[in-house]
C-alpha cells in the first residue's frame, strides 16, 4: 500500500528532525507537512528537504476542523505522526487557552478525520500521539517515570498533553482506532526555539547578556539528543505495537545548574573566553509557577522491545549542539527578531 504519512507541526523544533530523517530515509513515502507556522514554525528548519520530490508542506491550524476534514480527504492519510502543539511550559501559565485550542481539540479534530477516512477499515493505519514525560507529574529525589505510572499533570501545558493522550487511548477502547503513544524527555539539539532553556542560555552567553536560572537552579532534567528521539519516532511508527506506550529518554539526568556550568565550561572554550568567564552570567531568578521538581525515565521498554537507546553521551551532544548554534548565526538572529524580544521582556524583566 502507498504510505502517505500526515507529519503535524513538522516546521517545529522535533518536527523538523523527524522529517529530516523520515523523508529522506523512505523515498517511496509521501509525507505531507501540516503546520500552522505559529512564532515556534519555522521552514528555514526545512532546507534539508524542501525540495524532495516525496515531501509536501501545507500551512493549516489544527484547530480549524472543516480544513482538518478536507485534508485527510484530500491526501487520504495512511498514518499520522502529530506533534503539533503548544510546545513551553512557561508561555502555558501566562496564556493557558491556546494550549486548550491546540493541544486538545486540535487532537481531537485529527482523530476524528481519521476516524471518518479509515471509517473501521485500519490496516495498514496508524495514529502515532508524540507525547512528554511531563504528564506523569514530578518525582522526589528517588524514582523513574515508567508506562505504568499514574498521570498526574500540573501545568496548564502537560494538563493539555495528558487530556490529549487520553482522548487518543480512548479511540482504540472505543472505535479499535491503532494508536501508538510515546512519552519523551526533554530534547535538545539544532532548531530549538531559544525560550527553552539550553539555546536560550547559548544565545544569552553569546550576547554577554544574564543566563536566568529559575528558584534554586536544583530542579532535574532528562535529556535526550533531538536526533535520538527523531529515531525512536520512526522505530516506533514503524514497529510499536497498537495501543501501547513508549517511554524515551536519555538516562540522562541533570539539574539546571550543573548543566548550565557544563555548558559555559564549553562555551567559554568555543569562544576562546577565559574559563569562568560565562558562568559570571548566571543569575537567579524568580521561579516558574507549579514549577516540577524533577523528571526521570525508564527507557528500558523501548530497549527491550524495539533495541533502541541513545546513540551520544551527553558531552558529545552537547557540543555539536553548540557548535550548530553558532554556525547557524543568522537563524539565531531571524527567530530572536520582533515578538522574541517582547515574550522575553514579559517572562523575565
Ligand atoms: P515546537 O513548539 O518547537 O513546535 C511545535 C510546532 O507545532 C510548530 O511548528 C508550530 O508552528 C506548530 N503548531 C502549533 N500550533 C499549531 C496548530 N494549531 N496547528 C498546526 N500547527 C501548529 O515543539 P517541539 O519541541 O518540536 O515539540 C513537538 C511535540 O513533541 C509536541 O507535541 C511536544 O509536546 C512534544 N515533546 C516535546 C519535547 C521537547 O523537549 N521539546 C519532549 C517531549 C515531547
Ligand atoms: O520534559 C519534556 C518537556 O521538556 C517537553 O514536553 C516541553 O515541550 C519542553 O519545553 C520541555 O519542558 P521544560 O519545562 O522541562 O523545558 P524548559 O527548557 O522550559 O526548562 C528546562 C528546565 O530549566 C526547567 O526546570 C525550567 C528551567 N528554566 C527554564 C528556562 C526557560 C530555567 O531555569 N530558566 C529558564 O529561563
Amino acid at each position: 500500500m502507498q504510505q502517505t504519512i500526515l507529519i503535524t507541526g513538522g516546521a517545529g523544533f522535533i518536527g523538523s528532525h523527524v522529517l529530516d530523517l523520515m523523508v529522506k530515509k523512505y523515498p517511496d513515502y509521501q509525507f505531507i507537512n501540516l503546520d500552522a507556522l505559529t512564532y515556534a514554525g519555522n521552514l528555514e528548519n526545512l532546507k534539508s528537504i524542501e525540495n524532495e520530490p516525496n515531501y509536501t508542506f501545507v500551512k493549516g491550524d489544527i484547530t480549524d476542523n472543516d480544513f482538518v476534514q478536507n485534508l485527510f480527504s484530500h491526501y487520504q492519510f495512511t498514518g499520522v505522526i502529530h506533534l503539533a502543539a503548544e510546545s513551553h511550559v512557561d508561555r502555558s501559565i501566562i496564556s493557558p487557552t491556546d494550549f486548550i485550542y491546540t493541544n486538545i481539540v486540535g487532537t481531537v479534530n485529527l482523530l476524528n478525520a481519521a476516524k471518518n477516512l479509515w471509517n473501521g477499515d485500519y490496516e495498514g493505519k496508524r495514529f502515532y500521539q508524540v507525547s512528554t514525560d511531563e504528564v506523569y507529574g514530578t518525582l522526589g529525589e528517588e524514582g523513574l517515570f515508567t508506562e505504568e505510572t499514574s498521570y498526574d499533570p500540573r501545568s496548564p501545558y502537560s494538563a493539555s498533553k495528558a487530556s490529549a493522550d487520553h482522548l487518543v487511548r480512548a479511540y482504540w477502547h472505543t472505535y479499535q482506532m491503532p494508536v501508538v503513544v510515546s512519552n519523551c524527555s526533554n530534547n535538545y539539539g539544532g532548531y530549538q526555539f531559544p525560550e527553552k532553556l539550553l539555546p536560550l542560555a547559548i544565545n544569552n552567553i553569546k550576547h554577554g547578556k544574564n543566563i536566568p536560572i529559575y528558584g534554586d537552579g536544583k530542579y532535574t532534567r532528562d535529556w535526550l539528543w533531538v536526533k535520538d528521539h527523531a529515531a525512536a519516532i520512526d522505530l516506533i511508527f514503524h514497529k510499536g505495537v497498537t495501543a501501547e506506550t513508549y517511554n524515551v529518554g536519555g538516562n540522562n539526568e541533570w539539574k539546571n545548574i550543573d548543566l548550565i556550568h557544563l555548558l559555559c565550561k564549553i562555551m567559554d572554550k568555543k569562544l576562546g573566553r577565559p574559563e569562568g568567564d560565562s558562568a559570571k552570567l548566571i543569575t537567579f531568578v524568580r521561579d516558574r509557577a507549579g514549577h516540577d521538581r524533577r523528571y526521570a525515565i525508564d527507557a528500558s521498554k523501548i530497549k527491550r522491545e524495539l533495541d533502541w537507546e541513545p546513540s551520544l553521551t551527553f558531552e558529545e551532544g552537547l557540543e555539536k549542539t553548540v557548535d550548530w548554534y553558532l554556525e547557524n548565526e543568522e537563524w539565531l538572529n531571524n527567530v530572536t527578531s520582533g515578538a522574541y524580544q517582547q515574550y522575553y521582556e514579559q517572562q523575565y524583566v
